[in-house]
């Protein structure tokens, strides 16, 4: 992986959403991988200043990972955060952009149907992604197939730690989710990890130079022939 180390986290949302905005306005029916959490924030703030005068009416996006379970109206619902900080925002056109189906019923189809939708779409042209303490993309959490396909995953302890501080407890955490798979990812074009703060130092270093692992999901990126990585000092630290 090519590796992008920034000063903070507004360098590296300019840089990342300066690419974006041109791969928009030279081909207006990109095709966008959306992640949700923290990490991606500083992206999408910048976006907004970059995407005026920008045809976004064709832009598609297809987000990482839904909670299985969770009334799509919550505000935590991953359908809830792409709206909210990325759809209204920038003024995508919310019918083509689409978050994994995290309804209980049926649940055994909608990753299947899932990855079918972005390949009718053409695929995925730039994929965002964050890293978990774990070593998490998307939801793939420790243990995860490098060819796996978009299904439902257990959390993690730690990933429900980590993510608590968007609910009132942990208990309010779900325990299921349905994310891309790792071999999802991996057929996006052009894979983006963002990572910042010395939480991540560990992770990063695993995904990007230690061995290619199920135990660490995130070293499944050394496959993939295009992804850069952007990073902080802080989540830069434990690489050699
Ligand atoms: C979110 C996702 C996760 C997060 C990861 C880091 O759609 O798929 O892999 O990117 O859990 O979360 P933050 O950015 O909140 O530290």
């Amino acid at each position: 992986a090519e590796i992008v180390i920034v000063q903070d986290k507004a360098v590296a949302g300019a840089l990342v959403a300066d690419h974006i905005a041109g791969l928009i306005r030279s081909n207006p029916e990109t095709v966008l991988g959306l992640a949700t959490g923290s990490t991606p924030l500083p992206v999408y703030e910048a976006l907004r200043s970059r995407l005026e005068g920008v045809d976004l009416s064709r832009v598609r996006g297809f987000a990482l990972d839904e909670y299985v379970g969770i009334d799509p109206a919550h505000p935590e619902s991953y359908r809830s955060v792409i709206t909210r900080e990325v759809v209204e925002p920038l003024g995508l056109n919310p019918s083509l952009i689409r978050t994994p189906d995290g309804t209980p019923e049926g649940i055994e189809h909608h990753g299947e149907e899932y990855d079918a939708a972005i390949r009718d779409a053409g695929g995925i042209d730039l994929q965002i992604l964050g890293i978990g303490t774990d070593g998490h993309i998307g939801f793939n959490e420790p243990g995860s197939s490098f060819s796996s396909i978009t299904r439902v995953k257990t959390l993690t302890e730690q990933t429900r730690r980590d993510n608590a501080r968007f609910f009132d407890s942990i208990d309010d955490v779900p325990m299921h989710c349905i994310t891309q798979g790792l071999g999802t990812i991996l057929r996006a074009r052009h894979l983006v990890l963002l990572a910042f703060g010395e939480g991540k130092a560990a992770a990063v270093a695993g995904a990007v130079e230690g061995p290619l692992s199920a135990s660490l999901p995130g070293s499944a990126i050394q496959l993939h022939p295009h992804a850069t990585v952007v990073v902080d000092e802080a989540a830069a630290s434990q690489l050699t």
